[in-house]
This record gives C-alpha cells, sequence and structure tokens, in this order.
C-alpha cells in the first residue's frame, strides 16, 4: 500500500514539475499528452487498480483521482501564465511610442505655389485690401458675359475652356481666369471695394515647360470715388516694391482686354536691367460695372490680374513646370 501511495505520490509531483516547466502552448500540449494521456503513468496505474484488492483499490483510486484533477488544474493555469507571458511580449514588439520625437526628422513645408500665394496675400493685406474668392466651377456669364466678352470672342471657343457636362450646353465651366471674382464681389459688396482674389484656374492646355492646363492666379479690383490710371500705376508700383524689393519698378504697355478700358500689361524691372512680364491690368471697363451692379457715372475701378506659379518658377531657378506637379518629395524638398 504505502509503496502504491508513494508511487502515486511521485507521478504526480513529476507530472506538476513538467507541466511547471513548459514555457510555450507547443510544450504544454506535449506534456500535457505525456503526464495526462493514455499512455501516462497515471492513466497507467489506474488500469493497474484491478490488481488490488477491494480496500487498497478504493484508497489508491481516490489518490489517482485527486492527482489526476491536481495535475489537470495545473496545465489550466500554466496555460493561461502562458497565454499573460505571450501577450505581454506582443504588446511590447507592437508597441508604438506616439510621443516618440527625433530632431533630425525633416519638417514638412508649404508647396511653393502655396509659400508664393501666401506672401502675395500678406503683402496685399499689408497694403489694405481684403482677400474675397469665388468658385472654380462658373457659369458663362461670370467668366465672360458679365466681363464684357464679346459673343463669339476667341478666348470663349472651346480650344481654351474647359466646358461642364452641366445644365445647358455652353452654359457651365472651369473658370479660365479669376476675374469672374470681380463680378461676384461687386454684387456682394458695395463700394468702397479694395480686394484680391487668388486662385486656381483651368485652361484646355498641353502641359509643357511653362504651361498647366491648371494653374494660379491672383486678380486684384479697387473701385472707388475717382480712381485713375495713376492709382493703377501706383498701386502696381507699391505692390513690387513691396514684394520684390526697392530696387525694383514697373512699367504699364498699351494691350486689349474685354474688361478694362483702357488696358494695359505690366512688367517688372530688374535690378540688373531686365524685365518680367506680370500680367494684365486696366480701368474696370463700365458695364463690367453695370453688370455688377454699380454705377459708373459714381464709380471707378481698376483690376489687374497675374499668374503666381511663374513667381515660383523664377524665384527657385527652375525649368520646367511640370516639376513643380510631380509630387516628388525629392524635388520638393529642395525649396
Ligand atoms: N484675366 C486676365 C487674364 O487671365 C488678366 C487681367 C485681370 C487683365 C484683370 C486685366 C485685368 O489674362
Amino acid at each position: 500500500m504505502t509503496t502504491e501511495f508513494e508511487a502515486v505520490e511521485r507521478a504526480r509531483d513529476e507530472a506538476l514539475a513538467r507541466v511547471g516547466g513548459a514555457v510555450t502552448f507547443a510544450e504544454l500540449a506535449t506534456v500535457e499528452t505525456e503526464v495526462l494521456g493514455r499512455r501516462s503513468v497515471i492513466v497507467e496505474m489506474r488500469k493497474a487498480l484491478g490488481g488490488l484488492d477491494a480496500q487498497a483499490r478504493r484508497s489508491v483510486g481516490q489518490l489517482l483521482n485527486a492527482a489526476m484533477s491536481a495535475v489537470g488544474d495545473a496545465v489550466v493555469l500554466r496555460r493561461s501564465a502562458i497565454e499573460a507571458v505571450e501577450r505581454a511580449g506582443q504588446l511590447e514588439a507592437e508597441r508604438l511610442d506616439l510621443t516618440e520625437f527625433s530632431p533630425q526628422r525633416r519638417r514638412g513645408h508649404l508647396h511653393p505655389f502655396t509659400a508664393a500665394w501666401e506672401r502675395l496675400e500678406d503683402v496685399f493685406v499689408g497694403m489694405g485690401f481684403q482677400v474675397a474668392e469665388g468658385p472654380e466651377i462658373e457659369t458663362e456669364w461670370f467668366n465672360f458675359g458679365a466681363l464684357n466678352f464679346p459673343a463669339g470672342h476667341p478666348a470663349r471657343e472651346s480650344q481654351d475652356s474647359l466646358w461642364v457636362d452641366w445644365g445647358e450646353p455652353g452654359h457651365t465651366l472651369l473658370r479660365t481666369h479669376t476675374s469672374p471674382v470681380q463680378v461676384r464681389t461687386m454684387l456682394a459688396q458695395e463700394p468702397p471695394i479694395y480686394v484680391v482674389c487668388p486662385g486656381r484656374v483651368f485652361r484646355q492646355d498641353t502641359p509643357d515647360a511653362t504651361h498647366m492646363p491648371v494653374f494660379h492666379q491672383i486678380e486684384g479690383l479697387v473701385i472707388d470715388r475717382g480712381i485713375s490710371v495713376g492709382d493703377l500705376a501706383g498701386t502696381l508700383d507699391s505692390f513690387v516694391k513691396a514684394f520684390f524689393g526697392g530696387e525694383f519698378s514697373s512699367r504699364l504697355r498699351p494691350s486689349y482686354f474685354p474688361f478694362t478700358e483702357p488696358s494695359a500689361e505690366f512688367d517688372v524691372r530688374r535690378p540688373d536691367g531686365s524685365w518680367l512680364e506680370l500680367g494684365g491690368c486696366g480701368m474696370v471697363h463700365p458695364n463690367v460695372l453695370r453688370a455688377g451692379g454699380i454705377d459708373p457715372e459714381q464709380w471707378s475701378g481698376f483690376a489687374f490680374g497675374f499668374g503666381i506659379d511663374r513667381f515660383a518658377l523664377t524665384r527657385h531657378g527652375v525649368e520646367d513646370l511640370r516639376e513643380f506637379w510631380s509630387g516628388d518629395v525629392r524635388f520638393l524638398s529642395q525649396f
């Protein structure tokens, strides 16, 4: 009897030790079959109970049952201990430190077009202008009609405009310039008006080194009493000096736009004496004032508009406009 008891206790302790030594789920599974499976010492001992007398069978049997459930409990405990360790390891491995900071990491910056756009806004706001905006999808009326474009003007033809398939054919388009914001501003507010309108414009152009079908312009509009060409020239010259520097100056050359009369191109003179063609300008045409609900007998004004993207191009000495649209960080991070 004592030898049987001792054998059961030894088998139990050995099984408990083996369970306690299992480190992974796989090890524990192997150990479990070995100590509780059909060929395990404990189960073999149960099979051998039949050879004992009735009393011994009962007491050794009880001891064996207790041993089996002790080992079974140990397996369950061991499994949850392994689980906890594995989960902790996984959490550690997958940990993301959101407070991590590396001073060497390069920070992003504004796209050169956006930087030019914001600098232009800053200079005009400093001169007392407000910033106005208009929609990129426009009606034919605001883009052309209200701006005094004669019917059949070449710029209305489809080779320049990107028409939108919405409403009547020839009614809706992607604005070809920021000038429609002039009329929208006049309709939205009473004079005096001093606004600049930066924005994205669209023309049906094949991309090349100097053209893109999408580009940016900034429009200026001043409406007040007694505004003259002298005010236009003086404002543009102040802008040029504020934006480029005191050594720069400007000039106007006669030109034609349907929405201004007289109209001019304005150029910037660099300190080395070379000229940069900037954009168009002129005195707002009376028909445009009327389309904007403003009485041309009482008010007069001027407007100007020029491309923004070229600033970034010349400023950074980039040859090909398309580079700025590449989205290639290696290119953009140079600026
Ligand atoms: N809208 C004209 C263009 O896109 C520029 C311009 C604006 C000219 C305002 C005169 C006055 O070319």
